[in-house]
């Protein structure tokens, strides 16, 4: 449908977390008139970032240096990362939490009044910090919520899904229609025009059954931009988080993540015998990075014919369950795990993309006046697997580098181009995908396309989604429909990288190529939507 309605604002934010809501803040301090607008598919504190556990890590003990987490980083990676954006991650970091704190985020603190420092996969240092023992990620939401409702220059549209990015003529980002629902003038389809889009709008993991991203994680920002054209990277680097609760057998939708905090306390995996299996499968063990213990789980889940494996932290004892894992210990105790007095039963779940939508160093991606911020963007900074809590850093990071990029081009607040007119390029995908769909691609995905893939199964896969984009039904355009067809173009997007790189590297596990082949593979996959599709 053509726009019903339409606003100006110097800079939109598609998105609600950690990224979006940091580029929204550091924009206005920097840009003295600047006035932007926020446009979320729920509501502000939905979205990911209100369920991070473990933290973000940041070199902080005097021991600790910005080459040892840039190594941890780079090592975690598996050659992929790009070495000067994770330069930038690990030595800007410590600066982009102090703002984080200025507004008004509060972290854990030792007896000394220092920020109290664990540890996670991967990491050779104690360098992540935590709120609420467990809950850094709904302090962090709660801090920056309450920052963004107090600026007046910042305006939040909720309920709002992005659908397209309006070009120019010179194939320039000059907006972006919305769908707004129940927001009184503003609703149904209107377009927002501006001097610059950010997309912030976080990941992908519901394009798997068993995930620990909230049901909004449709892959919408990947989507959208492929749809204007820009190149997203390494889609096929899914991390699967290797201690999610295990809620039986055929659970599916979000999973309760059990921290690898938890294991960076001490805690040990262990198989049905009581057996400890992460010794002599990596030199640290159970704090191996993510996709190695993943692997190991995945493994002897298969060899013992299981589903899950356990987490013993029993030794913690009630006091520090409390004290330092409360929302853990009262989620498994929800589900009727007490892990003071039992290992708790882990599988691995998709949990988080770490390709996206390409950019450069300043979060701009290959389509002019367009950003990328967060889980949505490829930054280069995590290559072919993430580092533990190095995610709300990243998003905190490239924040900081777009407002800075946007403050530069446009001082004044508000960009002299003119606006497109609404109702230009306003074209939907070819069609909308029927809602029902979603539960089909999620089991097609997992199937094929999860921890363990091959070319047999990609193809299988492919072969599914073809079958569901085709499916013909009179769709009406509404979130769920929007967020379905989000999810089979992501997810087709994904099994074609994921079938072209043939080789097993960090979190893309190819049994048909066991190995890592650094001749052909030390290379990324971009993908770009043609006239003709993927
Ligand atoms: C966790 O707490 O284990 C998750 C941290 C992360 O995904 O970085």
């Amino acid at each position: 449908p053509a726009p019903g309605w339409s606003v100006y604002a110097d800079a939109v934010v598609v998105g609600s977390g950690i990224a979006g809501l940091t580029v929204a803040l550091r924009y206005t301090e920097l840009t003295p008139a600047g006035r932007v607008l926020v446009v979320t598919k729920d509501v502000l504190s939905a979205g990911s970032t209100r369920w991070a556990q473990g933290g973000i890590a940041a070199v902080l003990d005097p021991e600790d240096t910005p080459d040892e987490h840039l190594n941890d980083t780079l090592v975690a990676g598996v050659g992929l990362c790009d070495e000067d954006a994770v330069r930038i991650l690990v030595t800007e970091g410590p600066d982009a939490l102090k703002r984080l704190i200025d507004h008004g985020a509060s972290f854990d603190r030792g007896v000394d009044g220092q920020l109290q420092l664990t540890r996670e996969g991967g990491h050779r240092r104690n360098r992540i910090v935590h709120a609420g023992g467990d809950a850094t990620g709904a302090e962090v939401q709660r801090a920056l919520v309450e920052a963004v409702l107090a600026e007046p220059r910042i305006e939040v549209i909720e309920h709002a899904l992005a659908l397209n990015v309006l070009l120019d003529a010179a194939g320039r980002a000059r907006g972006v229609t919305l769908h707004v629902m129940g927001e009184g003038a503003r609703d149904g389809v209107g377009a927002v025009r501006t001097g610059a889009v950010i997309l912030a709008s976080g990941g992908m993991g519901q394009i798997y059954a068993a995930t620990t991203n909230p049901p909004v994680s449709t892959g919408d920002g990947v989507a959208l931009a492929l749809r204007a054209g820009a190149v997203v990277r390494d889609l096929e680097f899914v991390q699967f988080h290797p201690t999610v609760l295990w809620l039986g057998e055929g659970s599916t939708g979000q999973q309760p993540l059990v921290s690898e905090a938890v294991r960076g306390e001490g805690a040990v995996l262990v198989d049905a015998s009581g057996d400890r299996f992460m010794h002599g499968v990596h030199e640290l063990a159970d704090l191996a990075p993510r996709d190695v213990v993943a692997k190991a789980i995945t493994r002897k889940m298969r060899e013992t014919g299981v589903d899950h494996v356990y987490l013993d932290a029993r030794h913690f004892g009630e006091e520090k369950w409390r004290a330092r894992f409360p929302t853990i210990l009262a989620v498994c105790r929800e589900h009727g795990i007490d892990p003071v007095t039992q290992p708790i039963p882990v599988a691995p779940a998709a949990h988080y993309a770490s390709g996206g939508v390409r950019t450069d160093l300043s979060g701009r991606t290959s389509v002019p006046g367009l950003y990328a911020c967060g889980e949505v963007a490829c930054t280069g900074v995590h290559g072919a697997n993430r580092l533990a809590s190095n995610s709300l850093l990243e998003g905190l990071v490239f924040a900081e580098r777009i407002a800075c990029d946007l403050a530069a081009r446009d001082p004044g607040g508000r960009d002299s181009a003119e606006p497109a007119e609404p109702g230009e390029h306003d074209d939907r995908p070819d069609g909308l995908v029927d809602p029902r769909t979603r539960a089909r691609i999620q089991s097609h995905m997992s199937r094929g396309a999860g921890v363990l893939r091959s070319a047999g199964s990609l193809a299988e896969v492919a072969r599914a989604l073809g079958d569901a984009r085709w499916t013909p039904v009179a769709v009406e355009p509404c979130t769920e429909s929007w967020e379905a067809t989000n999810l089979l173009t992501v997810a087709s997007a994904l099994v074609a990288a994921a079938a072209g790189r043939e080789e097993t590297r960090g979190s893309h596990w190819r049994e048909d190529h066991p190995d890592r082949d650094d001749d052909r593979w030390r290379a990324h996959i971009d993908i770009a939507l043609g006239a003709k599709g993927l």
